[in-house]
Parts: C-alpha cells; sequence; structure tokens
C-alpha cells in the first residue's frame, strides 16, 4: 500500500471511528426506551396507569382518558376535571386533528367585569377566587374523545383513577413543597380548611374519597355525571357562595369544538400544533417560519448569535399575538398572512445583528410581575403508532384555589388568560387587545401548544409542557434543539431554556443557563432577567428513533417520568 492509500484508509478508520463514538454517546444519553408504546407525563402513577391501558389492548386514545383522570387525583396542581385543555392527534394513518376543551367565559361574563370604577383593572380578580373561573372543559373534552376514538368501555378507564383517590397518592417532596405554599390562599379562598390545607411531607399519603364519588358519578352518568346533577350543584353552590357568577345554565350549555391544526412545514418536517383559541400553533409558525432562511444550525446551540435570532423572531410573532389572537368563533384571525413568508420577511426587515430591536419601537405596552403557576402536559404514542399531544390547565398552580369541597377537586383560574383591559398584562405578563376581551361564551386565548411532528411522512415527535406565556419558546426550543442539532429527546428537554415574549422587553434565562452569553447580549441592547425564572417549561416528550423505537423526554425539572413497553 502506498503512503497515500495508507494516509486514506486511516483517514476513513479514524472517521469511522469518530462517527461511532458521537453515536455511542447519543445513545447513552437517550431518554427512557420502549419498543411499542409509550407514555410520558407529569406523575409516574399516571404514565403508568395510561401505559396499562395499553397493555389491555387500548389505543392512544383510551390511554389520554386514563392518564387525564390519573393526573387529576395525583397531581392535583395542574391535573384537572375543573380546568380544560387542548388535544392534537395523528393517527398512524397520517390523518390529523384537533380538540378544544377549552373554558368558557360564564354566560353573565362582562367585559369589564374585573375593572374598578375608574377603569383600572382589580389585578386580583381575575387570578383568585370565583370569580376567575371559566366554565371547566375536561369532562366534556375527555367523553367526546372517547366517543370518537376509544375502544375500551370508559369504566375500564375511569376506574384506576378512582382507585388510586380511595387508596391514596404518596406525594413527592416537590408537591409537599407546592401544597404547603398554598396554604394560606388555600384558606383565604375557600374561607374554610380543605383537604389540601394541612402541613405536608414528603411521603405522605393523601386520599380524596369524595373525588373517587364525583369520577364514580361520571363512570355512571357520562358527561351528565359532571355538568348536571350533584356535581354540577355542588359547583355551582360553591362558587356562588364565594361571590362568582357560574350557573347550572352555564355547565350544562358546555360545549367542546373540533378544529383543524395549524401545519405547516419546517425545512423538511411537518409540524401539526394547536390552532386559535390558542396561539400556539400560529406563533411557531410565524417563529419557525422567520429562522428557517438563516440555517440556525450555523450557530453554536444557545450562543448569543443563536439567542439573538429567535428572540427577534419571539418579540415580532409575540407583538402579533397580543393583537390578532382571540377565540376563532368570535374574531376573524388572518391566518394565512400572519404565517405567510413574505409578511414574516416584511417583518424581519427592521432586524439587524448589531443591535436589538426595541418593542415600544414594534407596538406599545407595559408589564407587571409574574406569580408561580401549572400546567400540565402528556405526550403519548400507541404500539400501532397514534399518537396524542395533550396540554391542560388549570391555569395558576391549584387554579382560582377554590375547592369543590363536596366534590374534592379544585377550579381553574383561566379568566386571567382573557385580556381584562387592552394594554394591561396578565398574570403572564401577556398583553392583550380587543381580539382577546371578555364575552359571554367566548374562550381566552391560550400558549398551550400541544404539537406533533412528522417527518416523510412519519411519526417523528410528540411534545408539549406548561409554563404559561414561555410554553410557546420552550415547545419551539425544543423542535429545533432536536431537528436542527440532532439532539435526543432527553437531551433536548432537559437543555436549559431562554424565553422573550416582546413585553417586557427582556430575555428571561433559566438559572442553569451558562451566564457567558450574557455580556455580548447586553452589548447589543438585549435586557437580561434572570430574577423569575427557575426554570422555563416542562417539557414531556416522545421521540421515534430510526429503528421505529420510541424515546421518552421526561423533564428533569419535574417528578416527570417516561413509562412504555
Ligand atoms: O392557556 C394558557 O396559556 C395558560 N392558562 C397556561 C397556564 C400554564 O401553563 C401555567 N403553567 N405553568
Amino acid at each position: 500500500m502506498n503512503k497515500i492509500s495508507l494516509l486514506l484508509v486511516t483517514g476513513i478508520l479514524l472517521m469511522c471511528c469518530r462517527k461511532n463514538t458521537i453515536q455511542d454517546k447519543r445513545e447513552k444519553s437517550r431518554g427512557f426506551i420502549a419498543e411499542n408504546a409509550m407514555v410520558v407525563s407529569a406523575k409516574e402513577e399516571a404514565s403508568k396507569i395510561g401505559l396499562d391501558i395499553m397493555k389491555l389492548g387500548g389505543n392512544a386514545f383510551d390511554a389520554m382518558v386514563a392518564t387525564d383522570l390519573a393526573l387529576l387525583v395525583s397531581y392535583p396542581v395542574a391535573g384537572n376535571i375543573g380546568g380544560g385543555g387542548f388535544m392534537v392527534f395523528r393517527m398512524a394513518d397520517g390523518t390529523t386533528g384537533a380538540l378544544d376543551y377549552r373554558e368558557m367565559a360564564p354566560i353573565s361574563a362582562t367585559k369589564n367585569m374585573y375593572l374598578d370604577q375608574e377603569g383600572k383593572v382589580v389585578s386580583d380578580k381575575s387570578k383568585t377566587g370565583a370569580l376567575a373561573i371559566g366554565v371547566p372543559g375536561t369532562i366534556a373534552g375527555l367523553f367526546e374523545i372517547h366517543n370518537k376514538f376509544g375502544t375500551i368501555s370508559i369504566e375500564k378507564l375511569i376506574q384506576p383513577a378512582i382507585n388510586l383517590a380511595n387508596n391514596g397518592v404518596v406525594i413527592t417532596l416537590a408537591q409537599a413543597k407546592r401544597l404547603n405554599q398554598h396554604k394560606v390562599s388555600f384558606r383565604n379562598v375557600n374561607q374554610r380548611r380543605i383537604l389540601y390545607d394541612k402541613q405536608w411531607r414528603a411521603g405522605d399519603t393523601i386520599k380524596n374519597p369524595l373525588l373517587a364519588k364525583t369520577l364514580e358519578r361520571i363512570k355512571t352518568e357520562g358527561r351528565d355525571g359532571f355538568y348536571k346533577g350533584k356535581t354540577a350543584d355542588f359547583i355551582v353552590n360553591k362558587v356562588q357562595n364565594l361571590g362568582g357568577i357560574i350557573t347550572t345554565e352555564d355547565l350544562e350549555n358546555y360545549n367542546v369544538k373540533w378544529r383543524d391544526p395549524i401545519i405547516f412545514n419546517y425545512n423538511d418536517h411537518k409540524i401539526i400544533s394547536m390552532p386559535p383559541p390558542s396561539s400556539g400553533g400560529i406563533c411557531l409558525a410565524q417563529i419557525l417560519k422567520t429562522i428557517e432562511p438563516f440555517n440556525i444550525s450555523q450557530y453554536k446551540h444557545n450562543s448569543s448569535k443563536y439567542i439573538q435570532l429567535i428572540v427577534e423572531a419571539e418579540r415580532r410573532s409575540y407583538a402579533d399575538r397580543a393583537y390578532f389572537l382571540g377565540d376563532p368563533d368570535f374574531v376573524d384571525i388572518p391566518t394565512d398572512s400572519l404565517t405567510s413568508n413574505k409578511y414574516l420577511s416584511q417583518r424581519m426587515k427592521s432586524f439587524n445583528w448589531n443591535k436589538a430591536t426595541k418593542s415600544s419601537e414594534l407596538s406599545r405596552g407595559s408589564f407587571l410581575g409574574y406569580e408561580s403557576d401549572e400546567t400540565t402536559h402528556y405526550s403519548i404514542v400507541d404500539h400501532k403508532g397514534n399518537s396524542v399531544s395533550v396540554t391542560t390547565t388549570l391555569n395558576g398552580a391549584y387554579g382560582s384555589k377554590v375547592f369543590v369541597d363536596k366534590g374534592g377537586f379544585f377550579l381553574n383560574n383561566e379568566m386571567d388568560d382573557f385580556s381584562a383591559k387592552p394594554g394591561t398584562p396578565n398574570m403572564f405578563g401577556l398583553i392583550g387587545a380587543e381580539a382577546n376581551s371578555i364575552v359571554a361564551k367566548k374562550r381566552m386565548l391560550s400558549s398551550m401548544s400541544p404539537t406533533i411532528i412528522e417527518t416523510n411522512a412519519k411519526l417523528k415527535m410528540v411534545l408539549g409542557t406548561p409554563g404559561g406565556s414561555t410554553i410557546i419558546t420552550t415547545v419551539l426550543q425544543n423542535i429545533i434543539n432536536v431537528l436542527d442539532y440532532k439532539m435526543t429527546m432527553q437531551e433536548s428537554v432537559s437543555k436549559p431554556r431562554f424565553h422573550h415574549q416582546w413585553f417586557p422587553d427582556n430575555i428571561k434565562f433559566e438559572t442553569s443557563f451558562d451566564t457567558t452569553v450574557f455580556s455580548p447580549l447586553k452589548k447589543l441592547g438585549y435586557k437580561v432577567d434572570t430574577s423569575n425564572f427557575l426554570v422555563i417549561g416542562k417539557t414531556d416528550a416522545i421521540l421515534v428513533l430510526p429503528d421505529g423505537r420510541l424515546e421518552g423526554g421526561a423533564d428533569p425539572r419535574g417528578d416527570d417520568k417516561a413509562e412504555g413497553f
């Protein structure tokens, strides 16, 4: 062999070794792997219950119903029947759809219901207590899904949650801390002690027999077991005693809506996400399509250039969100224009690598503070390849804190997602306008972005997260991590994150973020805020590997867990 051939052979061997080492490393950094089916959710009990249903032969939709109700019992901070949510699905044959079971404004809700006589927002009214509650949608949503796609009897899907409520849930340290943190507001809001108002420690067991009874009623009476009869009376009495406006008519009239998902291409991938009343799909489309021509992977991940590009796309999208988006049953949303390449490149004309755009020059606004909050997301893939992506919420932690004592569950504070007054920020600092003003029976604008991704006509990824206004940007970063930076699912969900939402005009960073990027960003005029955001989002996702196996990404920021077989 001559010298040149020897060099060539050695080079090829070295390259192969390097490739193998990179592949080995990647394999090691993978999350939980399963061959057939998987559930990733905020709680081990809930993931297991969903999985058991699929082991019995149930599909992803059956597993969804069981997982959702198991979260209600085991994760009361966000799991709910007193709230609402969104589900995006993709069947193994590629059919897609989205269900909106978002809360609705009560019939007697009015535009100015949170303003005082001087026209100022009474800020707590939409956040805590009985007036903050929207008409819950979760049970209507679960029954709609079960009627359309379920293969296992509803009784079998509800029973595990009933057992869990009767036998009790062992709480984790994070749960004990969070419950203790809200003890005072539980008492203030409810004007009496409630089940959760105790000093809790990790390892304590919480039994909720009254919730088990509520679930029994739902099991025998169907959705009427919640929206009519005893449970409805419990809700209405409790809410009205505390000065709220929800009536039996509100509950009886609640309806879900099937909606067409927002579908768009990002490079070679098809992204399927939630349409209005979520802002998630449109904002994701805007941001990803804005950055697409820049070929982001040429910049180091989480470097200042990378952050700058994403922030500028986010800033522009959140400014549009505030003005254009609301419940599509009440407002016309120019979705096609907002997501067209022409419009988006126009929007980026003011972008300059040498200087931060000022949000005040894009539009107007001001900002108040944040509160700690909770929502929850879970992702499911079944053995046939059907997938569901579900984000469900009470809005804030334990919602309005109003606890339906006789029914054993919390009610949401979703009314705060409306724009109480144009230009006045809500608890996530989000500003809204007329499109998201309060009207009877309207649905409040959301950021929840359950998303599914398809590559070459095959399922690639199922993902979503809680996090209020940071939901969209968290989902976005996970999409980029996996599609552009080839991270494993677990690596991706674990990576430190950042967030910009137009107003306040600053970039929020998780406390774990590499701080060396701060100074170059500050030099360009970006404001850096690390004060309030210990964590941004809590992503639970599933990635389909090239060989068909499933990799779970369970966010280490919580107690989240992937289960599969
Ligand atoms: O629908 C929304 O956008 C909010 N209600 C979500 C709240 C949330 O994610 C709180 N969790 N961290």
